[in-house]
């Protein structure tokens, strides 16, 4: 039998969507849902212990749905103590996800690998998330190392000075500084205004409207996924949803732009925030380089409503999107991953070897 390969893999663990990037060139995504059957028809008609991703989302009257990531860490790990039970589902969930998206990237055959992996996790993420995080991909990885989501975006796109990153995710905006070093905790931020917000303003707002449609925020969700705008357009955005069972055209222009634009302010308070505190000689060329990623830069009008801020507060901005806002994030984790020295690896192996020890 062949000796097991060393396969470099980023990762992006998300709260919305969980994407790898590895270097025999596989990139995979899947939206972190698991779902386990309700009950023994559920399980009968599925014909499967649990589904992940889509197939969960499709199935999810006959499934109890699980997302692993609540305001960007893994839930309850702050309180495990007082959360056992809970806390012990999560990690099967978010080790189904793992699991699932290393075997996308070797093709069905993980055995065959020696995996290394870089994992991204929101900027200030503290000791005990990311220790949550790494013990979960113990039985799975060969060696694993967190860094910081918005980091791997700079380091991918070898945007290393004088550039601040913005990645706009489901459940958090996480902001980093890059001024040539690898970050510290004081350039970095986190807002927990994101994606995930975005849909429960756009679900009140609807409800305070139309009290008699009946939709999901998921519906919600993918209308405002092909739909997101916040500037001015004379395009009427229209649904289709039941109202008492009635199909109706409902109008969801203004409703879509609200909440669309109801995570901006924070947004531009952040980015003045890591402006005004960085070193007076490097500001102005710092407002230059904005560069948002994550799904929710896609939002159209975003950039320039960001500039609009900036210029009233700050005199100047201009804000830009990565050409690859989903993959940004994983590819760069999988190029840090493939840089770091063969000795860091072999030293973090050995770390990881005397702690299973002492256990
Ligand atoms: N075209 C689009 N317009 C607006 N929002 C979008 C669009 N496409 C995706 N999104 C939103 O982007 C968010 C997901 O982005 P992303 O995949 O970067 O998040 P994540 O990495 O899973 O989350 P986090 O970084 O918070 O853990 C979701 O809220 C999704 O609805
Ligand atoms: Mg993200």
């Amino acid at each position: 039998m062949a000796a097991p390969k060393i396969m470099n893999v980023g990762i992006d663990f998300g709260s919305s969507i969980s994407v790898i990037s590895a270097d025999n060139g596989v990139r995979a995504c899947v939206p972190s849902f698991v779902g386990f059957p309700k009950d023994m028809i559920a399980r009968k008609l599925l014909g499967k212990e649990y589904l992940v991703g889509d197939d969960a989302i499709k199935n999810r009257l006959s499934c109890n749905i699980f997302r692993p990531l609540e305001r960007g860490v893994l839930k309850y790990s702050d309180h495990i103590e007082e959360n056992e039970s809970d806390y012990r589902q999560i990690v099967w969930v978010a080790q189904i996800i793992f699991n699932h998206l290393i075997n996308l990237a070797t093709q069905g055959r993980p055995q065959d690998f020696i995996i290394r992996a870089c994992i991204g996790t929101p900027s200030l993420a503290n000791d005990k998330n990311k220790q949550a995080l790494l013990d979960l991909t113990e039985s799975m990885m060969d060696c694993a190392q967190i860094v910081s989501e918005p980091f791997s975006v700079a380091y991918g796109m070898s945007l290393l000075s004088n550039t601040l990153i913005v990645d706009i995710g489901g459940g958090t905006v996480d902001l980093c500084r890059m001024q040539g070093v690898y970050p510290t905790q004081e350039d970095q931020l986190t807002v927990y205004k994101a994606g995930d917000y975005i849909d429960n303003v756009f679900f009140d707002l609807l409800d305070a409207k139309y009290p008699d449609a009946n939709y999901t925020i998921n519906m919600l969700r993918t209308f405002k996924e092909e739909n997101a705008t916040i500037s001015d357009t004379d395009e009427k955005l229209v649904l289709t949803l039941p109202v008492c069972g009635r199909p109706t055209e409902l109008d969801l222009t203004e409703e879509l732009r609200q909440a669309c634009s109801s995570i901006v302010p924070d947004i531009a308070d952040a980015i003045k925030y890591l402006i005004s505190t960085h070193d007076p000689e490097f500001q102005e060329e710092l407002k230059g380089n904005i560069v948002l990623a994550g799904g929710g830069s896609k939002i159209i009008g975003l950039c320039e409503e960001l500039e609009k801020y900036m210029t009233q507060s700050l005199g100047y901005g201009s804000v830009r999107r990565v050409p690859d806002p989903v993959y940004a994030g994983a590819n760069g984790a999988l190029m840090y991953c493939k840089d770091m020295p063969e000795d860091f690896w072999i030293e973090l192996k050995e770390s990881r070897v005397q702690k299973t020890a002492k256990k």
